[in-house]
């Protein structure tokens, strides 16, 4: 989207968003940050964060880098630590991290797939918030990313759709939890053509196919997941908490 054309819906606000160095949430931490928001960028490599700090720095986005595998306790202390004495508050926090290790039927997946599959879709997911409550601002809001695969598993994506579909009732419960003090929604993309993706949708009949599924002929692209998520993310949608946003050019999902 034009520069111009986006508004400036997190002025004074600051967001952190986990696993942002390249793709959806490159793009999430792009969008909050040009809408005027202070933004945290993390992922597990050194480089990859430099790189993105300065493709968002060369755009004029307060930004600060921070290594941190969601997986490790001590990382995600200092992300949250960090954050807190730089900008002293936080009032958004995407929860974008994910793995996909086996590509198995779940019954045929390996316990250590099984293990990673929990800890980094969901698990983390909850410690990071654990350790971010105590400075989540009054108005707060927590987007996790789950994925059009939580609604109907595909196979080859099984167990991680099951991870995703634990996201939907967890977005629930925290709204309950977290409820009047901060909101908790998710974005559920559909298939996007990134690093993470790339073994599905660089195979040409299978992009093919995949867009065939969507309503609108095409495959999502990071800007898309980026603006529901600022959406559900910022004051404009103060009266929403424990909702899901499919954004999948129509691809079904639920009624
Ligand atoms: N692409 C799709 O079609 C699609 C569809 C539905 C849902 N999603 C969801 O969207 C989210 C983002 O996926 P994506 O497609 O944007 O992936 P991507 O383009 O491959 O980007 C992944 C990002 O996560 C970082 N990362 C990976 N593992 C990490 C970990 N354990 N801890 C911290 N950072 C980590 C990577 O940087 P480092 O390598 O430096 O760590 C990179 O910045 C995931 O939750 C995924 O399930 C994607």
């Amino acid at each position: 989207m034009e520069k111009s054309k986006i508004g400036r819906r997190f002025e004074g606000k600051v967001a952190i968003v986990t696993a942002s160095t390249q793709g959806i949430g490159f793009a999430i931490a792009q969008r909050i940050g040009l809408e005027g928001g202070s933004v945290v960028i993390s992922s597990r490599r050194q480089r990859n964060v430099d790189e993105a700090l300065k493709k968002l720095k060369a755009q004029g986005i307060e930004v600060l880098g921070l290594v941190c595998h969601v997986s490790n306790a001590q990382q995600r202390k200092n992300l949250i630590d960090q954050t807190v004495q730089k900008y002293g508050k936080i009032d958004v926090i995407v929860s974008n991290a994910a793995a996909n290790p086996s590509i198995d039927a779940i019954l045929k997946t390996q316990e250590a797939a099984l293990d990673k599959l929990w800890e980094i879709n969901v698990k983390t997911s909850i410690l990071l918030l654990k350790d971010a409550s105590p400075h989540l601002r009054e108005g707060s809001s927590i987007v996790f990313i789950s994925s059009i695969s939580a609604f109907q598993p595909p196979a080859g994506l099984a167990m991680y759709g099951v991870t995703k579909t634990a996201l939907l009732g967890l977005t629930k419960a925290l709204a309950n939890e977290m409820a009047p003090h901060t909101r908790v929604n998710c974005v559920a993309p559909g298939f996007v053509p990134t690093h993470f993706a790339e073994y599905i949708t660089s195979n040409e009949a299978m992009r093919k196919s995949l867009e065939e599924q969507t309503l609108l002929k095409r495959l999502g692209t990071t800007e898309d997941m980026a603006a529901a998520t600022a959406f559900l993310a910022s004051d404009d949608a103060s009266y929403i908490t424990g909702e899901t946003i499919v954004v999948a050019g129509g691809m079904p999902s639920r009624l």
